[in-house]
């Protein structure tokens, strides 16, 4: 079987590069076609060097557009990089307009498709990356679930069950191989003179909320607030989409928050481990905390991710900046010994296990 790995931003290169490593551990012929929908280095190099990554077969370098031109353009290239290249599966991961285009380009070829984190519904139309998460999964013939839940949400979509694959979520397997070599080797804390369990981790960089100044200036008052309430400082590692609204709507950050440049995988998971609270509107940050057994804010009115609300690790407060605190003082003194409800670290071996599987490759041997 010949795999073509569909990434383009920073969460697929994290959650895509323990499957990279088991393709490389079974000797799996596969080809790299990175979008670059995700191009700064902090966003992207970084994490290629960090995670040791192989470079990419195929860098279609699209950049930043409308949604329209830039799904638009990687869809072309990528169809001429399958068309050249001939996998038999194209394996995309996520929600992005880079897993948009990549499940659309294959499904119009001989290529099957293979969805990791299907089955995710936050059930607001709203949000892009609700229309790329439903309509990938309708394209994809391998439906990899990260839980029951989201198989479930699948069955309820009327989805055959030959095609839904319960895994786990790879992010699972990226923390576990990578939680102890962060405290060994982050300086981190150190750099930023931060005590463990001394601040609070925020992100915020969701289309909805920081796009929006009245919804960026409610969520900025209500980590204030937190700030206040708990007497903890807030880092904030920013994604290149809130620093430009920043910049654009001339937001005052309040002194309380250190506004830091994104940051390595290493040190951001060094920075969620010793915080004493994190508050997000990042669907990966979110399953973070909850495996690495840290309280979450979610700043969002919805999730896709109810998982970590079920299991007593996340509490969804929106941006109301009252709601932000209360949230947050209530997560930051909850028991932190809830499950982890996103699989054992071994999804990349189960997706790798169920494509060798296929029809396609019936000679491959089952590892
Ligand atoms: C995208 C995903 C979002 C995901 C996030 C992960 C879509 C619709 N959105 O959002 O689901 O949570 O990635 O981080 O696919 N920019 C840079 N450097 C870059 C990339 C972007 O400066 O390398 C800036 C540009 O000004 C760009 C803006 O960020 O216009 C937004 O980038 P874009 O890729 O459109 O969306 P994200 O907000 O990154
Ligand atoms: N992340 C990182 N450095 C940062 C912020 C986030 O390495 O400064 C990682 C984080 O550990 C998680 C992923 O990026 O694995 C989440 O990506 P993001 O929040 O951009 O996207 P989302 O998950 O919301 O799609």
């Amino acid at each position: 079987i010949h795999i073509a790995i569909v990434l383009g931003t920073r969460p697929e290169i994290i959650k895509l590069s323990p499957v990279i490593r088991e393709c490389e551990r079974r000797d799996l012929p596969y080809t790299l076609i990175h979008t670059g929908q995700h191009y700064s280095d902090e966003l992207d190099s970084v994490f290629f060097d960090q995670l040791e990554l192989p470079e990419p077969d195929y860098h279609l370098d699209v950049g930043s557009d409308s949604h329209g031109a830039q799904t638009g353009k990687m869809l072309a290239e990528i169809e001429q990089a399958l068309l050249d290249v001939e996998p038999d599966v194209a394996l995309v991961q996520g929600d992005t307009n880079s897993v948009l285009a990549g499940a659309i380009a294959a499904s119009k070829l001989p290529v099957e498709i293979g969805h990791v984190e299907a089955g995710l519904r936050s059930f607001d139309r709203e949000m892009p990356e609700e229309t790329n998460r439903v309509v990938t999964d309708h394209v994809a013939d391998y439906l990899f679930a990260p839980t029951d839940t989201s198989a479930d949400n699948l069955r309820d979509e009327g989805f055959d069950e030959s095609r839904i694959h319960v895994t786990g979520n790879t992010v699972v397997d990226a923390v576990h191989q990578h939680r102890t070599l962060a405290t060994e080797k982050s300086t981190i804390l150190d750099d930023l003179d931060l005590t463990p369990r001394e601040y609070a981790l925020l992100t915020a960089h969701r289309a909805e909320n920081v796009d929006d100044r009245a919804r960026f200036a409610d969520l900025l008052n209500g980590v204030e607030r937190i700030s206040t309430e708990l007497g903890v400082n807030i880092v904030y590692p920013i994604h290149p989409r809130a620093r430009n609204r920043l910049d654009e709507f001339g937001l005052d950050v309040p002194s309380c928050i250190e506004l830091i440049e994104p940051q390595d995988y290493l040190d951001f998971l060094d920075l969620e481990q010793a915080a004493t609270v994190i508050l997000t509107d990042s669907g990966g940050v979110q399953e973070e905390a909850c495996i690495l057994g840290v309280p979450c804010v979610t700043l969002r009115d919805s999730t896709e991710r109810p998982e970590t609300i079920d299991v007593g690790a996340n509490r969804l407060v929106g941006i109301d900046p009252d709601a932000i605190r209360n949230g947050a003082v209530e997560m930051a003194d909850v028991a932190t010994d809830w499950e982890n409800p996103f699989g054992d670290g071994n999804a990349s071996k189960r997706i790798l296990t169920a494509l060798c599987q296929s029809p396609a490759d019936d000679q491959q041997v089952i590892q």
